[in-house]
């Protein structure tokens, strides 16, 4: 599996709204690896174009200084967050450069490029194109509520239009291809419409990757952009990583839809090369009911809420709270109550409890099952279907596979509640059937580390010493190794509250 987000602007400093696709992608990522398969996990930002050099000047710097600076805060910003990219590419990198000219010159090679003078409306916030009557009312960007310019040059084009047919039969032949459905439509929509060749080259920036065949023109950034996915894994130059790793699954905000379904796909077809395997686009992430950006002045940082949430506070937030296919609203009360119920209550609380009984009654050690069966099945069960739940990932269903992994949780709740462990352990008949329960509560638990891990890496880890199991909690295949057995024979150690409770201020 070869995962890829957007290559983020080095315009804006790293909000939620990047944070969310990333961490999507990570749970995917992560997810794959616990699976079992071989798994390539891409990020990186986006730093050549108009925007960058205009925003550099802006800022009193040169382009290479802003990209530097910027792209270092987007690497932290993922290391604070526990993603864990295989690879960031920069498009200022030389590997890109090379890959990127290789991929224009299969494209001329191909015969689908061609000089013309270019005449049109330009949005510099959106790096995209306009037509009149797409613009808001006094010629504004109808995303950006910024004029558009008027620009007029002879530019280079790809003949985008050529592939309407194909790209259609392909989105026919492929239900898969574009996700979800509605997101389909709305490409099928738009290239029914027909579709115009594409300006790929500017003549009035320097700052980006020179056309090969004429150095007086750059590559129109959002062309060099959607390169990164091959020149990242060696197109041009390592054919044998890219036939290894190659397709790939891209997930995209809503916003950039077209470019990945539309372009994208026109323009590997156009260089011979096998289209991804899916390209998903998500909800945006509201916050005040309007998409974060810098022109609403409503960004959120990852770090102002990692302080209160922790890291996996916050990734458990965006993968539960959010359903992948629509818009969401991002609120601060919100994030506390959900916080609060799932992980310091029904997660964090069912640890707590299940240690402190192991530590009271048996000083830390129960013995591990004789018998083949489990003696409540029930709870066996329970971790059977959080298991199957889990397999929603693959399907980006991460909010219902995450509350059928909740499900284990609230059963081993009910289980300590039923079978009230602090009552058997006053009857010393019964210090059998104590250390079955706890045996099973401890197997419940094991299983739990297992199941969060692709969301909760370090809450998964502190469980896992907690536990004092050997080895780690994300060794695939969790198909075997999250089967409900019996919980081996080890002296757990407690630690720190997983989750301690917020108060609501
Ligand atoms: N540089 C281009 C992408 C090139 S990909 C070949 C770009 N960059 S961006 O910095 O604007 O980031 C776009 C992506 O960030 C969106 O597609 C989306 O994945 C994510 N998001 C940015 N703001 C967001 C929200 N408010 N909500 C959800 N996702 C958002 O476009």
């Amino acid at each position: 599996m070869y995962i890829t987000t957007p290559i983020y602007y080095v315009t804006d400093a790293p909000h939620i709204g990047h944070a969310y696709t990333t961490v999507i992608g990570d749970a995917l990522a992560r997810f794959y690896r616990l699976a079992g398969q071989e798994t390539w996990y891409l990020t990186g930002t986006d730093e050549h174009g108009l925007k960058v050099a205009r925003a550099a000047a802006e800022a009193g710097l040169s382009p290479q200084e802003l990209v530097d600076d910027i792209s270092q805060r987007y690497v932290r910003v993922w290391e604070s967050l526990r993603i864990s990219n295989d690879d960031f590419i920069r498009t200022t990198e030389e590997r890109h450069r090379i890959g990127a000219k290789a991929f224009l010159q299969a494209l001329y090679d191909n015969g689908d490029v061609y000089l013309a003078p270019y005449e049109g409306l330009y949005c510099v916030s959106c790096e995209d194109y306009y037509k009149e009557e797409d613009l808001l009312e006094g010629g504004l960007c109808p995303i950006h509520h910024r004029p558009v310019e008027h620009f007029s040059e002879d530019n280079y084009f790809f003949r985008l239009s050529k592939y309407s047919e194909r790209l259609l039969a392909h989105i026919e032949a492929n239900p898969e291809f574009v996700y979800p459905s509605t997101r389909r439509n709305e490409v099928i929509g738009f290239i029914n419409q027909g579709l115009d060749d594409l300006s790929i080259s500017r003549a009035q920036l320097e700052w980006g990757i020179p056309i090969p065949w004429d150095e007086s023109q750059v590559t129109y950034v959002w062309v060099e952009a959607l390169m990164n996915y091959a020149t990242a894994v060696g197109y041009g130059y390592d054919q044998a990583q890219f036939d290894r790793r190659w397709p790939p699954t891209h997930l995209v905000g809503k916003d950039i839809l077209r470019f990945h379904a539309v372009i994208w796909p026109a323009m590997l077809m156009a260089a011979g090369l096998e289209l991804p395997r899916r390209v998903a686009a998500h909800g945006w992430l509201l916050v005040g009911g309007e998409k974060m950006s810098k022109t609403s002045l409503n960004q959120i940082a990852p770090d102002d809420l990692l302080g209160t949430f922790g890291v996996d506070g916050l990734r458990y937030h965006l993968l539960r709270d959010l359903s992948f296919a629509s818009d969401g609203s991002f609120s601060w009360e919100g994030m506390v109550e959900r916080y609060n119920a799932d992980l310091a209550n029904d997660f964090g609380n069912l640890v707590n409890r299940i240690l402190n009984m192991v530590e009271q009654y048996r000083d830390g050690t129960v013995p591990a099952r004789t018998g083949a069966e489990p003696v409540d099945v029930g709870l066996k069960n329970a971790a059977g279907e959080a298991v199957e739940a889990l397999a929603g990932f693959a399907d980006l269903g991460f909010n219902d596979a995450l509350l059928g992994v909740w499900r284990l949780f609230g059963a081993a709740n009910a289980y300590v509640e039923e079978t009230a462990p602090w009552k058997i352990a006053k009857d010393p008949e019964q210090g059998q059937r104590l250390d079955e329960v706890l045996n099973g509560l401890l197997e419940a638990l094991r299983v739990g580390a297992i199941l969060i891990s692709p969301v909760m890496p370090e809450a998964a880890a502190k469980l896992w010493d907690q536990l004092a199991l050997p080895g780690a909690p994300d060794e695939p295949p969790y198909t075997e190794t999250a089967v409900f057995g019996t919980f081996p024979e080890l002296t757990v150690n407690r630690g720190a509250p997983l989750f301690p409770r917020i108060e609501a201020e």
